[in-house]
């Protein structure tokens, strides 16, 4: 296949903006590689069935050839045998099962405050995010911020972190493979935080951990249970992010955020 890069600079900066309006703002390597070719020799042109999201889990280690690389411990291995929230941060800075690490510049692990009785979970860091390493420090993060204040929290008073802990590249939504892969992470840290009240925040929080298949419209403000670590109240609310674009539906995050202000005043 002829190489459809433009030479000139005009239509070589069009063809890059394109590029980055499609969410491919990282390049991984110098060269493009045509993956119909690639994939025709290595059987990868065929569609993969849909594997519930534990196999997903289990299957999330790089898949080179047994002769090249011994099968290492699997994610769920890896986050089970994490003691503190310490050891499970170097367990994910050492684990290799999930393709956004190369992309993304670093970890993005927690915010807030680790013994905290309230811990919100988003989706996946974005750029600033993945500046900083921290979740939530973006424009996402500071109208976070005013809602927490609104019902009388802070940081100092909630713990936060996101079902995937590496920015996708150009933002985009993790695929069904990444969150998979990063499932027993945030699973475990669930149970290391210990919190009293999980805030899913969005829909594919709520959707990753909490198995509602609603969208979040529908799914946001009822009281729920997260079924992992012994059972854990929980309710999903709207994005932030989401708020950003469609401030007329801040009225009913601002139910949501009620909700959690009376279940903090009655001891969650
Ligand atoms: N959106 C998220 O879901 N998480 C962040 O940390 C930032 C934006």
């Amino acid at each position: 296949m002829a190489d459809p890069t433009p030479s000139n600079a005009a239509a070589l900066a069009e063809y890059l903006a394109w590029h980055r309006d499609a969410g491919l703002d990282v390049a991984t390597q110098e060269a493009p590689v045509d993956r119909f070719v690639a994939g025709e020799s290595a059987g990868a042109s065929r569609p993969r069935l849909a594997r519930p999201a534990s196999a997903e889990a289990d299957a999330a280690r790089p898949s080179s050839p047994p002769a090249a690389r011994e099968a290492g411990p699997s994610a769920s291995e890896l986050a089970g045998a994490a003691r503190s929230l310490d050891e499970l941060r170097a367990a994910l800075e050492a684990f290799e099962g999930c393709a956004l690490r190369s992309t993304a510049s670093r970890l993005v692990f927690e915010d807030g405050a680790r013994e905290a009785a309230i811990m919100l979970i988003g989706e996946a860091p974005g750029g600033d995010e993945d500046r900083i390493g921290r979740p939530f420090v973006g424009r996402a993060g500071q109208l976070l911020d005013r809602m927490l204040k609104g019902i009388g929290l802070d940081r100092s008073r909630v713990y936060i972190a996101n079902v995937v802990p590496w920015r996708p590249p150009g933002n985009r939504t993790p695929t069904p493979q990444e969150t998979a892969a990063c499932l027993p992470f945030i699973a475990r840290q669930i149970e290391l935080v210990g919190p009293k009240l999980i805030v899913c925040l969005g829909g594919s929080s709520a959707r990753v951990l909490l198995g509602v298949e609603d969208g979040i419209m529908r799914a946001r403000g009822k009281w729920r249970s997260y079924p992992g670590a012994g059972g854990v109240k929980a309710l999903a609310t709207l994005h932030p992010a989401y708020l950003l674009r469609q401030p007329a539906h801040k009225r009913l995050a601002w139910r949501d955020l009620r909700m959690i202000r009376a279940a903090v005043a009655a001891g969650l």
